[in-house]
């Protein structure tokens, strides 16, 4: 079973990801999360703080998925474990969609092919949901923040996460993240809890 964790910067979902080890610890779960794959990772994450060119950033991320799908993901599906990943596709139909607007003609037809045929959709997905003045507000409090880390930016990726939910409601949850990290991770724990135990 693969379950995923999206939301904008500044939403919680580090917090929450962190959490779920912690109180999932028996569950064998195999927690992971993108970017983050061994050599590609690192590449990934000096285009984001170079604040590189928009398809340079998009085949990486691309590339760290398909990393991330062959040496992770899919050896433990085939295992049967439980997969965890804190961020996911979604992430890039919600930012990338964004960023190559004008470098392709159609961002968001061109996420799709490149990721058919060989990508894995999760099997749910919890969406954390907050005011992006909010998300903001808490990513300022960090020090320096990313160029993705913009109130305008962050406003178009949560649209666009909310559309991925229109298209496929049933695999995602919805989460409000004002609420305190403890009752989020409360429900979000309890929901993994009844979903692995009824598969
Ligand atoms: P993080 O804050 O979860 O570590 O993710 C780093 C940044 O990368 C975050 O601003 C979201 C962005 N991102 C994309 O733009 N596209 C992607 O496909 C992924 C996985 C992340």
């Amino acid at each position: 079973m693969l379950i995923t964790l999206e939301g904008i910067d500044g939403s919680g979902k580090s917090t929450l990801y962190k959490g779920l080890t912690e109180r999932l610890a028996d569950l064998n779960i195999v927690f992971t999360r993108e970017p983050g794959c061994p050599h590609i990772g690192d590449a990934v994450r000096r285009a984001i703080s170079e604040n590189s060119d928009p398809l340079v950033e998009a085949a990486l991320f691309v590339a760290d998925h398909a990393v991330h799908l062959a040496t992770v993901i899919r050896p433990a599906l085939i295992d049967g474990k439980i997969v965890i990943s804190d961020r996911y596709s979604d992430s890039r139909f919600a930012y990338q969609q964004i960023s190559l607007k004008g470098y392709h003609k159609d961002p968001k037809k061109w996420l799709t092919d490149v990721h058919k045929g060989w990508s894995i959709t999760p099997d749910l997905t919890f969406l954390l949901v907050i005011p992006p003045k909010e998300a903001i507000r808490r990513v300022s409090g960090r020090g320096e923040t990313e160029h993705f880390e913009q109130k305008e930016f962050l406003e178009e990726v949560q649209k666009n996460y909310l559309e991925r939910v229109k298209e496929a409601p049933s695999r995602f949850v919805l989460i409000d993240a004002t609420q305190t990290p403890e009752t989020i991770l409360d429900f979000v724990e309890k929901s993994i809890r009844e979903k692995t135990e009824a598969k």
